[in-house]
C-alpha cells in the first residue's frame, strides 16, 4: 500500500515538474519570439512619417454621413485625380453603382488630393466641389494629387476606412480604369451569406517576385537608401485589391514603422509583412488563371463573367463593354 502511494507521489511529482518545465521553456521561447519581432520595430524618422501620415493633412471634402449607421458589405475606394470627371462618371454608371446587387450594401467613394496650384487648378477645384455636392461621393485631402503622392493617398483611404467606416466587412482599392465584375467578386469570392467576414485577409493579383529598380530613369526607381533589400515581399498589384476592413487600421499602424516609398502597392506589401499577413492568391479553376487580370485580356463576355477584374479600361471603353456585359447573366 505504502509503495503504491510513493509511486503515485513520484508520478505526481514528475507530472508537476514536466508541467513546470513546459511552462518555463514556453515562456522563454515566447519572450525570444517577441524580442525578435521587437528588434525590427523601429519607428521611422518623424519627418518621413509626417509625409504619409493622414494627421499631417486636412480634409477639403469629406462624407462623414456616408457610412454612419451602416454596416456595408463592401466599400469601393477609387483613387482619382481631381480633373478626372469622365472617369468618375463612367465608374458611377458601371461597376460603381451602389445598388447593383440586391440586399448587399455597397458603398462607392472617390479619393483625391489637390489639383496643381496654377490657373487651371482653381476651376478644377470649384468643379470638383460642385460635383461633390451633387453626388456626395468624393473625399479630398490637402496634399498635391500626383503620381509621387499615391502612397499618401492610399494611407488616407486606410485612415478614412478605419476611422469612419470600420463596421464594413470588406473594402477594395480599385483604380478607375478597371473593368470590375462586382457580381463575381461579391457572390463568389467574398460571399455575403458566409456569416462572419474574414479577418486579416487580402487578395488580388499577387506579385511574389518583385525587385526594386535601381535604374534612375525607371518610373519605378527606388534608391538603395530608401529600400536596401534586393527583393520586395509579396504584394498585391495596386490596380485592384480586396481586403477585410480590420486590415485598414492595422496597415495604418504598421506605417509608423515602414519608411515611405512612392510605390503604393509595394508599400502596403511592406506593411503586411510587418503584420505577418500574407496576400492570398485568387485563382479560377476553370481557366487556371488569376481572377485579377492585370495585363491585357481581349473582351469576351463569358470569359469576363468568370473574373473579378481586368485592367486597361479608359471611360469610353468601360461604358461600351459594360453595356454588352449586361447580357452575360442570360447568355453565359
Ligand atoms: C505631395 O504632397 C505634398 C503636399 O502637398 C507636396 O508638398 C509634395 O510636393 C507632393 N509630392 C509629390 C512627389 O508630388
Amino acid at each position: 500500500m505504502f509503495e503504491v502511494w510513493s509511486c503515485k507521489r513520484t508520478l505526481i511529482k514528475c507530472f508537476f515538474l514536466a508541467a513546470l518545465l513546459t511552462f518555463f521553456v514556453g515562456f522563454f521561447l515566447n519572450r525570444r519570439g517577441h524580442a525578435k519581432a521587437g528588434q525590427s520595430l523601429h519607428p521611422v524618422d518623424k519627418e518621413f512619417y509626417a509625409v504619409i501620415s493622414p494627421s499631417t493633412y486636412k480634409y477639403v471634402l469629406n462624407q462623414p454621413e456616408k457610412c454612419k449607421g451602416r454596416h456595408p458589405f463592401l466599400v469601393l475606394m477609387v483613387p482619382v485625380a481631381p480633373k478626372d470627371r469622365s472617369s468618375r462618371d463612367a465608374v458611377r454608371k458601371t461597376w460603381g453603382q451602389e445598388d447593383s446587387i440586391p440586399n448587399v450594401d455597397i458603398l462607392r467613394l472617390f479619393f483625391a488630393g489637390l489639383p496643381p496650384g496654377d490657373w487651371g487648378g482653381v476651376h478644377i477645384q470649384s468643379d470638383l466641389e460642385k460635383e461633390s455636392q451633387e453626388h456626395r461621393d468624393i473625399i479630398q485631402m490637402d496634399f498635391l494629387d500626383s503620381y509621387g503622392n499615391l502612397t499618401v493617398k492610399t494611407m488616407m483611404m486606410m485612415h478614412w476606412l478605419a476611422s469612419q467606416c470600420g463596421h464594413a466587412s470588406y473594402a477594395m482599392k480599385v483604380d478607375a480604369d478597371i473593368f470590375l465584375n462586382v457580381h463575381y467578386l461579391v457572390q463568389h469570392l467574398l460571399d455575403p451569406t458566409a456569416g462572419t467576414a474574414r479577418r486579416g485577409f487580402i487578395t488580388g493579383s499577387v506579385i511574389a517576385d518583385g525587385r526594386p529598380r535601381r535604374n534612375r530613369n525607371s518610373k519605378w526607381h527606388i534608391p538603395e537608401e530608401v529600400f536596401p533589400e534586393d527583393s520586395y515581399p509579396p504584394y498585391v498589384s495596386g490596380a485592384g485589391y480586396v481586403f477585410s476592413t480590420d486590415l485598414a487600421g492595422k496597415i495604418s499602424w504598421a506605417s509608423r514603422f515602414v519608411r515611405p516609398l512612392p510605390l503604393e502597392d509595394v508599400y502596403v506589401g511592406l506593411c503586411l509583412r510587418l503584420l505577418g499577413v500574407r496576400p492570398v492568391y485568387s485563382y479560377s479553376l476553370a481557366s487556371m488563371r488569376s481572377l485579377f487580370v492585370v495585363g491585357n485580356l481581349e473582351y469576351r463576355r463569358c470569359a469576363y463573367s468568370q473574373l473579378v477584374l481586368v485592367n486597361g479600361f479608359p471611360p469610353h471603353r468601360l461604358l461600351r463593354v459594360w453595356h454588352d456585359f449586361q447580357k452575360a447573366p442570360f447568355t453565359c
